[in-house]
């Protein structure tokens, strides 16, 4: 049976998140393992294939209307002038979709765990019964704070707040998680009637459940199979559980697809990454954005990749990389800072204390110590000797260095850009380059070396050979 296709997605996000406590950045814009919680909702409301996806925007509206342009073009947003509750935004939601009819899925914008498996569940159980409010639901351990589903001999008869709750109510575990299936046409009458006589002056969209039950319409209720799913996140302390678990999914998610993950307490893996199987990850490591690590790579410890391309075999150990390409059997670190544009070939390698910038290292060629790459095409099998800075600004503008292939650049050589290094050639160990070396020839550019005979018996007649040592502090 194919997945009914609901005629609506309705996902709330105008509220403030006043227990956020943020100035900057509204509630549904909060970030967890690469997606804010809006970005995690919506997808998972785009994997229902809704006719309409409307999000309901209000707090911030510019700010959470720009990102779900980003996020999700087709979805669209619908303003909420005043957030007079759950029930209110609804109606708003629907009055921008005349003429609905089928089913209408809500889900709330602090919800980030939700997958679109169990939102097809939900919808499938309310397709089969003919019902006209499925509300999803779950039993939690401490349900401080929801909604309780009141059930009368089995069936649900209302949901009540936490602040609406006298003690008996509040000592049900099982609560309303805010995701609902309607019918379209039934959903639109009850909203009509909703009041605002409740602890918090605003319209609840849990009492169109009492008003659908007291209407003689079928209420039903799925039980959530993972109740974590479907955990709201109101405040900072849930949103790092929320982001634990999902940092769990993802790992285990991987694990299963073969990808060795040694620690996954310490192992941060964003929902848009590829992992290739038989790919290890070591402890301490953040694997953010569009990042990929092909098959045999080896990750960590103590590695931090934004969109970051690894290559098959490739060896990425204690590194910082933000949009870079690590070539196959390339290896990098400890210590490795590359920042975007580089591109290291396959084989290459950049080693301790070296830093890359927008710079290609062509196949085989090696960067190994204490460097500074910047602005350069580096041709294959080439070597930089330790401590060589590429000086890529003259305080003004930047240029770029070309070097061959075949090159030996010399240890602390000073490559001043622009300048070019021909194939094969090489550069004296601490040589200031500020002109082009050609291909096979050697560049000089250093003071050359005197030495004064006797300046030490001349100049300091009391120094004894054997007590210098242990003059030394
Ligand atoms: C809500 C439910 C509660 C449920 C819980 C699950 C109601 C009245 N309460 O409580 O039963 O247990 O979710 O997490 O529905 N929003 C708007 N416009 C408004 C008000 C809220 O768009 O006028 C949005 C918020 O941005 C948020 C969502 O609706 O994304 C839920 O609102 P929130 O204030 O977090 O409700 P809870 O108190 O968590
Ligand atoms: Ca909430």
């Amino acid at each position: 049976m194919t997945d009914p296709r609901p005629a609506a997605v309705v996902v709330l996000a105008a509220g403030e998140g006043t227990r956020m406590k943020s100035a900057t950045t509204p509630k549904v814009l909060h970030p967890l393992c690469g997606r804010t919680m809006l970005g995690h909702v919506v997808a998972a409301a785009r994997g229902l294939d809704p006719e309409h996806l409307v999000v309901v925007v209000g707090h911030a509206r510019e700010q959470v209307t720009a990102h779900l342009a980003e996020v999700d073009p087709a979805a669209r947003a619908v303003v909420q002038e005043q957030q007079n509750g759950t029930g209110h935004a609804v109606r708003v939601a629907l009055e921008a979709l005349p003429d609905l009819t089928g089913t209408v899925v809500v889900v709330p914008g602090d919800a980030p765990l939700l997958t679109a498996a169990t939102l097809a569940e939900l919808v499938r159980v309310h397709e089969l019964a003919g019902a006209a409010t499925t509300l999803l639901t779950a039993r939690l351990p401490d349900p401080t704070g929801y909604g309780r589903v009141v059930r009368n001999g089995g069936s649900v008869s209302a949901v009540v707040e936490h602040k609406d709750a006298d003690d008996a109510t509040r000592a049900i575990d099982e609560v309303a998680t805010s995701v609902y299936a309607f019918d379209a046409a039934a959903l639109m009458t009850s909203l009509q009637s909703l009041t605002t006589d409740n602890a918090q002056g605003e319209e609840y969209l849990t009492d169109v459940v009492g008003l659908h039950k007291a209407a003689g319409r079928t209420v039903t209720a799925h039980i959530a199979v993972v109740p974590e799913e479907t955990m709201g996140v109101n405040d900072r302390v849930q949103l790092s559980e929320a982001r634990r678990l999902l940092r769990d999914r993802v790992v285990a998610d991987h694990q299963r697809a073969g990808v060795t993950v040694v620690d996954p307490l310490t192992t941060w893996i964003d929902v848009d990454v590829t992992l290739a199987p038989d790919v290890t990850v070591h402890p301490g490591c953040q694997l953010h954005g569009r990042t990929t690590v092909a098959a045999g790579a080896v990750v960590g410890p103590d590695t931090t990749l934004t969109d970051t391309e690894v290559g098959e075999h490739a060896v990425v150990l204690k590194s910082h990389c933000t949009g870079v390409v690590v070539g196959a059997g390339a290896d990098v670190g400890p210590y490795t800072y590359l920042r975007p544009g580089t591109r290291l070939g396959a084989r290459s390698k950049a080693g301790a204390f070296v830093e890359i910038k927008a710079s290609e290292v062509g196949e085989g060629s090696k960067v190994p110590h204490l460097s500074y790459v910047g602005d350069a095409t580096i041709g294959a099998g080439s070597n930089v000797g330790a401590a060589t800075v590429f000086v890529n600004y003259d305080g003004r503008d930047k240029h770029r260095t070309t070097v061959g292939d075949g090159v030996r650049i010399g240890s602390d050589t000073m490559l001043v850009a622009p300048v070019e290094i021909g194939d094969g050639a090489y550069t004296a160990a601490g040589s200031v380059i500020t002109k082009d070396v050609p291909a096979g020839a050697l560049g000089v550019g250093r003071a050359q070396q005197r030495n004064i005979e006797g300046w030490v018996s001349r100049r300091r007649p009391t120094d004894q050979p054997d007590d210098q040592g242990k003059q030394q502090p």
